[in-house]
């Protein structure tokens, strides 16, 4: 008989019928003539309960698995008698296909997610990180789903790069030099002429100015794919290879681009609300948990994002942001100054204390942000904007571009940027320009905001960060 997963036994409850399922022992308890063991198979939440009795052939040695073991158990599917579960499977046969042994690192006592991100191989198996993960799948569907449907193309950037898009110097070089013989030209620079690619390349910080190139001739794209990033940020929200997802659209001004980004991030809410609820409750029972651990009061987020699907989405320009943050009589570590970028202290401070909700703030000063965005007429400020939330802060940036070519080639110069790798992006200006606009969600930084959790690294399958490649 083949298998069948947990999630459609407990849709379906097919009382009377003979089933097969494979799964990993939650818990296991054993009584005087029967036993009883909790499998989970990662198909859902949920789990089921199996019940074996001494009759059963090999009792004695299924009786003694450990928690973490993994089994296939054959059997009928009969009305629960204990609460919690409404079927569950009396077993004729339980085949052992793999045992664990004592040293299995997640027994049932509560573990820290420290010690979690040490067993990034075995997390998936967690409660927590099963809803976590789940939740990830949704927004991912979820965002193929919102872009599809409103008539946008799905664009593969490429990840290798000869161009720091943004211009900020962070990227990882990607070489096949011999690092223990670097040629050098006679000006003492890394010769980079006979390498693989016969000049400097990196792995991509954003699929951006690819993405343009494509909205100026299919009107709208989104990209979502990896990006690296060699900040050395050691921070909770900080990853050095996290995921983009980035919309461009001709002919889309700054407006535009700010409704499409609030819409967005309220369909990847609604759709997981739709299609993850049980996910949602887990991790609202999680936070519930960890603050009466912690002696804090619970806020339940997932009863504020239910809220906030609805909403409609302020917006300020940082101008007053810096005036808010200047006359809130709030002790911050960076003090707020116009012209320096908003610290992460700001962007929470703004979503979680003054407008208690996701803030989209526009109009950055043009030093704080990269070459390519569009210049207002103050000749100080760009049409950029980056979306705030509670809990998070920064999770979209965007900005309507600049389309002027001689405005760009000035920004270019002003930044002290090379024109060269540009030359193409460049003729997007000089052949058939055009307003456009667009944006990058974090993924990660979207997935933290969704489910709650406060570490980045609780919500990438493997995290990397300075210092940390492992898995
Ligand atoms: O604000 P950023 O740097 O914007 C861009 O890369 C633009 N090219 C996007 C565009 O207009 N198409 O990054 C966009 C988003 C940030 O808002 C943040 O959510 C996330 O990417 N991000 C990071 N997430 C995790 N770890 C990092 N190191 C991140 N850096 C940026
Ligand atoms: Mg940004």
């Amino acid at each position: 008989m083949s298998r069948v997963t947990i999630k459609k036994l407990l849709q379906e409850k097919p009382v009377g019928s003979e089933q097969t399922v494979s799964a990993w022992i939650r818990s296991i308890r054993n009584s005087k003539n029967f036993s009883f063991m909790v499998l989970n198979d990662g198909s859902c939440q949920g789990t089921l309960q199996v019940v074996f009795d001494l009759d059963m052939p090999g009792y004695e040695e299924v009786s003694k698995l450990l928690i973490g073991s993994c089994v296939t158990a054959h059997g009928k599917i009969v009305e629960s008698q204990g609460q919690g579960q409404s079927v569950e499977m009396q077993a004729s046969k339980i085949e052992i296909l793999g045992k664990t042994t004592e040293d299995y690192p997640l027994q049932k006592k509560a573990t820290s997610l420290e010690f979690l991100r040490e067993q990034a191989h075995l997390r998936p198996r967690t409660n927590l990180f099963g809803a976590i993960f789940r939740i990830r799948h949704h927004m991912a569907m979820a965002t193929h789903k919102f872009f599809g449907d409103r008539g946008f193309y799905y664009l593969n950037s490429p990840i290798l790069t000869a161009v720091d898009a943004e211009g900020a110097g962070e990227m990882f070089n990607v070489t096949t030099m011999d690092l223990g013989n670097i040629i050098k030209t006679k000006s003492g620079e890394v010769d980079f002429s006979n390498d693989y690619f016969g000049k400097q390349a990196s792995l991509c910080v954003t699929g951006q100015l690819e993405a343009e190139c494509f909205a100026m001739g299919m009107g709208a794209v989104y990209t979502f794919g990896p990006t690296f990033r060699a900040e050395n940020s050691n921070t909770p929200r900080h990853l050095s290879e996290f995921w983009m997802i980035e919309p461009e659209v001709a002919f889309m001004d700054l407006e535009g681009n700010a409704e499409l980004a609030a819409d967005y991030t309220k369909y990847l809410i609604s759709y997981v609300f739709e299609h993850a609820s049980e996910e949602l409750e887990t991790l609202s029972g999680y936070h519930k948990f960890q603050a009466k651990q912690n002696k804090e009061q619970f806020e339940d987020h997932v009863a504020i994002l239910e809220k906030v699907k609805d909403s409609k989405f302020e917006r300020i320009t940082y101008t007053d942001a810096i005036d808010i943050l200047s006359k809130s009589g709030q002790k911050f570590e960076f003090k707020p100054d116009w012209g320096v970028e908003l610290q992460t202290e700001h962007e929470r401070f703004l979503s979680e204390e003054h407008f208690n909700g996701p803030v989209i703030v526009t109009d950055y000063p043009k030093d704080c942000k990269a070459f390519y965005m569009k210049l207002n007429q103050d000749g100080k400020t760009v049409r950029a904007m980056d979306v705030l939330v509670p809990g998070v802060g920064e999770i979209i940036g965007g900005s309507q571009r600049e389309e002027n070519y001689d405005k760009l080639i000035q920004r270019i110069d002003e930044m002290g940027m090379e024109k060269d790798p540009l030359w193409w992006y460049l003729e997007l200006r000089k052949f058939g320009t055009a307003p456009h606009s667009g944006f990058g969600l974090g993924f990660e930084r979207a997935i933290r905001y969704v489910t709650g959790m406060k570490n980045i690294r609780d919500v990438i399958p493997f995290a990397r960060t300075p210092k940390n490649c492992d898995f």
